[in-house]
Parts: structure tokens; C-alpha cells; sequence
């Protein structure tokens, strides 16, 4: 039985591959932030030595762009150094290691999808403090895998649900419609980790669902699903309170995945209906 260490469990990633993990095929130790803190390096790498995970999945990061620019050295101690403790504990114990990452390490300022080729250059401290994550997994382990996705939705705090609690106590909402991405459930970006981590085809990786969608687009389908009667404005970013600064093409394109042609994300819309009916299945919470 496989020994995979989750980190970050309690987050959105976190919680949705726990959803779809086979407990007769994994033996899990989740931790988050209260047990174990990735910042203290020696706690980190006492817990890997005692228990030795054949694979550890990062999910734990600050997400909040907004703290991160507020608070940039918290930034790079969870999403920079953070990372690099882990893969200090996946080199001395061999394991594998996935590192979650995003769009942010590139500038969005393309018209056209960023393969896992093309040069990063992030605008955020957000961004940036990833890439610096990024660079030190690749420094210390090969045997990683560095996963960027992006508008990943779960349970949590996310796109979906704030469209949702505001449909529920407002008429109108102005939603940007100049920011574009692949919205992704957790569970399919849990899907896809799960495959990659039984293999040996190290290296960086887009996972996004397919398809392209802007956020006011993203909105309506959401609405729709819900059957909630709001009514969609499309405006400018800086006029939604909806969506934070972010790159305006977020757009990943999955150009591994697809070359090596063994596994295929399923459509936004098809993903996001998926969640959509575990939502009414909870009775609309969450
Ligand atoms: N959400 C997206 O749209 C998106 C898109 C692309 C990539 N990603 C990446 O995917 C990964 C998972 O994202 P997510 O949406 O699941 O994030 P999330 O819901 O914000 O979960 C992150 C988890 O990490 C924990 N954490 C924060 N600081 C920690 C620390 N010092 N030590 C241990 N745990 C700590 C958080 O705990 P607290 O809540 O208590 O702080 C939280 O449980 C992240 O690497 C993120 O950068 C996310």
C-alpha cells in the first residue's frame, strides 16, 4: 500500500483528493497548518523520517493574493520555503513529491494559452513567491511533479461559492468579463494528481479542465446550475468586487498532457455540474 502524505488537507485541494482517493489502494497522513506548520523546517523533516510517505502532496499555500501582497514575507516562508522543506524530506526519505502551482507564475498578458514551455514571468507576490516554490522543488528532488492549474473551485472559499452567497442576498452583480481562465473542480485537479503520482513521468504540468470561459461567463453557468435568478452585469475588474487583481489571461494549456496522450481533463462545464449536484446533494451548503 502506497504511503501519501497530504499537506495542506484541509483546503480545498486537499479535502476534494481525499474525496477521491481509494482508501484501500493509499494509506493517507493528512496534516494542515494546527498540526504540523510547513515553515519549521525541523518539525517537517522530523514528521517525513518518522513516517516516511512514498509520496507527498503539497497543497498548502497562502492563496489570499491580497495577503500576499499585504504580507509578502509570509508569502515566501509558506509558498516558497515551505515547499522547499517538503522536498527536503522527499530527497532524503526518495519520495515523490507534487507541488501545486498556478497561472500567477506567468504575466497574462498573452492572447494565446502558456504551455509548460513558455517563460514565467509573475506580477504578484502571489506569482512569485509560487515560482520561487517551484524552483526550489526542482532544485532539491527530481523525482517531483509540479502541478499548475487554475480558478480551481471546491469546498471552500472560492469563485463559485461567492457567486452563489451573493446571487442569494443581491439583484444585480457586476462580474468581470475581461478576465479569462479554465475554471477546475478540485476534484478533477485530485483526479489527475492521483494518475500522475503512480507514474515516473516527472516534471511541470498544466491541469486545467478544458475549454475557456471569462468570469462573468463562468457566473451564469454557475447561476444556472444553482437556479438562483440574479441578474449578470459585465464590467471591468476594478468595477467587481467579485474578483481580485489577477493575471486577465489566465489561460493554461494543457500541452503535456496532451503529447503524451494518457490522460484527458474533462470539459469546464461538465466538471463544474459535477460539483454543482454534490452542492444541491449537501442541501446547498458549502
Ligand atoms: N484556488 C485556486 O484557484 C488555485 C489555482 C491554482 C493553483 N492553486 C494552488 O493549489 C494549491 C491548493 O489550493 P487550494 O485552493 O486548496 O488552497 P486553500 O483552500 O487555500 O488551502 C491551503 C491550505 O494550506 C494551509 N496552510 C496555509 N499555511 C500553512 C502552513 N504554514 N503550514 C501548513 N498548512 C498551511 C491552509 O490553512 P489555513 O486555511 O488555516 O491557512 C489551507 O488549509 C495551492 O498550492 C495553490 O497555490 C490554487
Amino acid at each position: 500500500m502506497v504511503k501519501v502524505w497530504i499537506v495542506g488537507a484541509g483546503g480545498q485541494l486537499g479535502t476534494a483528493i481525499n474525496e477521491v482517493l481509494d482508501p484501500l489502494e493509499a494509506e493517507v497522513f493528512n496534516t494542515d497548518k494546527e498540526e504540523l506548520d510547513i515553515t519549521h523546517t525541523d518539525e517537517v523533516i522530523g514528521f517525513g523520517e518518522i513516517n516516511r510517505p512514498d509520496v507527498i502532496i503539497n497543497c498548502a499555500a497562502v492563496t489570499d493574493t491580497g495577503l500576499c501582497e499585504a504580507q509578502p514575507e509570509l508569502a515566501y516562508r509558506v509558498n516558497a520555503l515551505g515547499a522547499r522543506n517538503l522536498s527536503i524530506v522527499a530527497r532524503k526519505t526518495g519520495a515523490k513529491i507534487v507541488q501545486l502551482s498556478t497561472d500567477d507564475v506567468f504575466d497574462g498578458l498573452s492572447t494565446t494559452p502558456y504551455s509548460e514551455f513558455d517563460d514565467t514571468n509573475p506580477l504578484t507576490v502571489y506569482g512569485r513567491s509560487k515560482r520561487a516554490g517551484e524552483n526550489y522543488v526542482k532544485e532539491f528532488t527530481h523525482k517531483h511533479f509540479i502541478v499548475r492549474s487554475n480558478w480551481v473551485y471546491g469546498r471552500g472559499e472560492n469563485f463559485v461559492n461567492s457567486v452563489i452567497e451573493k446571487a442569494k442576498s443581491q439583484r444585480e452583480l457586476p462580474v468581470a468579463s475581461d478576465q479569462f481562465g479554465s475554471p477546475t473542480s478540485a476534484r478533477d485537479l485530485g483526479r489527475i494528481i492521483l494518475h500522475l503520482i503512480r507514474t515516473n513521468e516527472y516534471g511541470t504540468y498544466h491541469a486545467t479542465c478544458k475549454g475557456t470561459c471569462s468570469r462573468y461567463e463562468f457566473a451564469k453557468e454557475i447561476l444556472k446550475l444553482a437556479g438562483l435568478e440574479a441578474e449578470l452585469r459585465p464590467v471591468p475588474t476594478r468595477e467587481s468586487e467579485l474578483s481580485s487583481v489577477r493575471p486577465a489571461y489566465a489561460v493554461l494549456d494543457n500541452f503535456i498532457l496532451r503529447i503524451i496522450d494518457v490522460y484527458e481533463m474533462p470539459g469546464w462545464r461538465a466538471s463544474l455540474e459535477e460539483y454543482m449536484e454534490e452542492w444541491m446533494n449537501r442541501g446547498g451548503i458549502g
